[in-house]
């Protein structure tokens, strides 16, 4: 029930703030009606099963809107507690193929059409038996669906939780989409970098192996996917996705931009990577305020204090935020791009499945890692300078990651990927020995301890298939797209290179 109540009020809050634009109020009228349509069901909430989709779904229905007669709310189904010892088992009541019943023209964020070149190197000869074992020894799991149904075989312990909540995450996107994805076998690796480097598959050794991972970068083939945060990371507090998001926009409203500190602001753990340790530097200097208010995190320490000064909320009250990688990519890069003040993006090396369709000026602003200290004063002065200028990169920053990475879209680019890769198998997809089915039930029921973990999984279960299709996918890019979206990057950066390099020119009297 709260995940409805959740996702209602969540596209009224949505609609409201894209109210002012007018491209955008077809979608808006969209996102109200179901906002009314949820609304609806929150009318009959005395009954878990609300009503039924029609059982035989008529293929040539799926073409036409047609909306649900019924609907089905499917909780999860823990076997009580007093049944000794009774293994908790896999519900057989949750639709196994369903049909959404309201298709749409919206067509998927651009950031999809990446999805083909992720999955290009097999789409020749296809993935063998033997191109995917190739893998193993760097997987942490493998993951086996067949038939709608999860198999997890573990090989090894993942940090924290993260593979935990990986599983959890396509396990929602199965209770999303069932029917809709097909007989597959994947291999995960829950490590912060890529594995499959493009120099090591020159020759003989052609195709690589398919590794899924949260984040691909230049000389790799790793299959970039979803991280684990956005169905929580609860060994920092972090909620999941869905009510974190919404938290994030209501923070945007607490300080006004103009009233906000006029700094850059970081907080985070500066012993990742050189890189950041070198950002510590940018604290101080002799002859200039650096503009800069940084903050090594020490997440013991926090955690201690019940995490009380790391809120992801609270952290909008500087003008600027700093994003600059850890290890790879961060997690971190969500919320601080969400926040509506102006990104800093130190450019990065390593990419998660949603940054690659941003715009340098546009959505952030350049920075360069090795003069990242001077960029940094620079882009901070610039933007006191110009603060109407400054606003709009930092609002559009946020617009975009509050439209474009719906949770909806996020289920959306997992099924596509999925259909993608599920297309390349050339291998009878087999249970393996060790494996065991999984569901939400089997890992979410066990844990009843009250915590953080249990939390963020009721807090992100998919309780009804998805009445709405998937968006639309554009076809993918061609080479000509890709060049002209480089160039076009390089060109914004380029240009706030040139300021930025004229400003300290001038000052140092060249
Ligand atoms: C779909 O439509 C075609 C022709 O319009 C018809 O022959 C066929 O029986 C329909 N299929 C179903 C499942 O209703
Ligand atoms: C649980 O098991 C214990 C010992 O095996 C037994 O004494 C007890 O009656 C069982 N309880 C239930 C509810 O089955
Ligand atoms: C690829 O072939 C070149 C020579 O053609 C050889 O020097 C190199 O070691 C090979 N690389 C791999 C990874 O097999
Ligand atoms: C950076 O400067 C701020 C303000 O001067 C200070 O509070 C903070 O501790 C400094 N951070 C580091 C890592 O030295
Ligand atoms: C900002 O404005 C001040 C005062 O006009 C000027 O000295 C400074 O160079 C400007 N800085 C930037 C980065 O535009
Ligand atoms: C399955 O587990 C058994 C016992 O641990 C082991 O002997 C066997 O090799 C495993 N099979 C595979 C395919 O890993």
């Amino acid at each position: 029930m709260r995940e409805n109540i959740h996702v209602g009020h969540r596209h009224q809050k949505l609609a409201k703030s894209l109210l002012s634009s007018k491209l955008a109020k077809t979608w808006v009228t969209v996102k109200i009606c179901i906002s009314l349509f949820f609304i609806f069901l929150l009318g009959e909430s005395r009954f878990q099963v609300i009503s039924v989709f029609p059982r035989n779904i008529n293929k040539n229905a799926t073409t036409t809107t047609k909306i649900p007669k019924t609907i089905i709310k499917i909780p999860l189904n823990c076997t009580p507690l007093n049944n000794n010892k009774t293994t908790q088992t896999c519900p057989s009541n949750y639709p196994t193929k369903l049909e959404p019943a309201i298709t749409t023209s919206e067509a998927c964020p651009d950031y999809f059409r990446w999805i083909h070149r992720d999955l290009e190197v097999w789409q020749k000869i296809g993935i063998t038996r033997e191109t995917l074992e190739k893998a193993k020894p760097n997987a942490h799991f493998r993951v086996v669906i067949k038939s709608g149904k999860l198999y997890v075989h573990k090989y090894k312990k993942a940090f924290q939780t993260r593979d935990v909540f990986t599983i959890w995450g396509i396990l929602q996107l199965l209770r999303m989409y069932p029917g809709q994805i097909p007989d597959l076998e994947l291999l995960f690796l829950c490590d912060d970098k890529p594995a499959i480097w493009k120099r090591d598959f020159k020759n003989g050794t052609w195709p690589p192996p398919p590794l899924f991972r949260y984040c691909g970068h230049r000389d790799a083939y790793d299959i970039v996917f979803p991280d684990w945060s956005f169905w929580g990371w609860p060994e920092l507090n972090i909620k999941e996705w869905n009510k974190l998001s919404v938290a994030l926009q209501e923070g945007n409203k607490r300080v006004k931009w103009e009233d906000r500190i006029p700094y850059a602001y970081w907080k985070g753990n500066p012993r990742v990577s050189p890189i950041r340790g070198d950002l510590m530097r940018c604290n101080f200097s002799e002859e200039y305020d650096p503009m800069v208010r940084l903050y090594a995190q020490d997440w013991r320490g926090e955690s201690k204090k019940g995490f009380k000064g790391s809120n992801l909320e609270d952290q909008c009250t500087h003008r600027y935020k700093i994003y600059i990688e850890g290890k790879a990519w961060s997690v971190s890069e969500k919320y601080i791009l969400s926040c509506d003040s102006m990104t800093l993006l130190v450019k990065p090396q390593y990419y998660d499945f949603f940054i690659r369709s941003m715009v340098p000026m546009k959505h952030y602003w350049p920075i360069r890692p090795r003069k990242k200290c001077g960029d940094l004063k620079f882009a901070v002065e610039w933007g006191n300078n110009n603060t109407e200028k400054a606003q709009v990169i930092g609002r559009q920053g946020s617009e975009y990651m509050m439209k474009n990475l719906d949770m909806k879209y996020v289920y959306d680019y997992m099924l596509y990927t999925l259909q993608g890769y599920g297309k390349l198998m050339k291998l009878d997809v087999t249970v393996p020995e060790n494996a065991t089915e999984v569901c939400s039930e089997t890992i979410a029921c066990p844990i009843t301890d009250g915590g953080l973990i249990r939390q963020c999984m009721d807090d992100s279960l998919v309780i009804s298939p998805s009445v709405k299709a998937a968006c639309n996918l554009h076809k993918p890019y061609g080479d000509n797209e890709i060049k002209m979206i480089l160039k076009e990057r390089q060109n914004a950066e380029r240009k706030v290179m040139k300021w930025t390099d004229e400003y300290w020119n001038l000052r140092s009297g060249k």
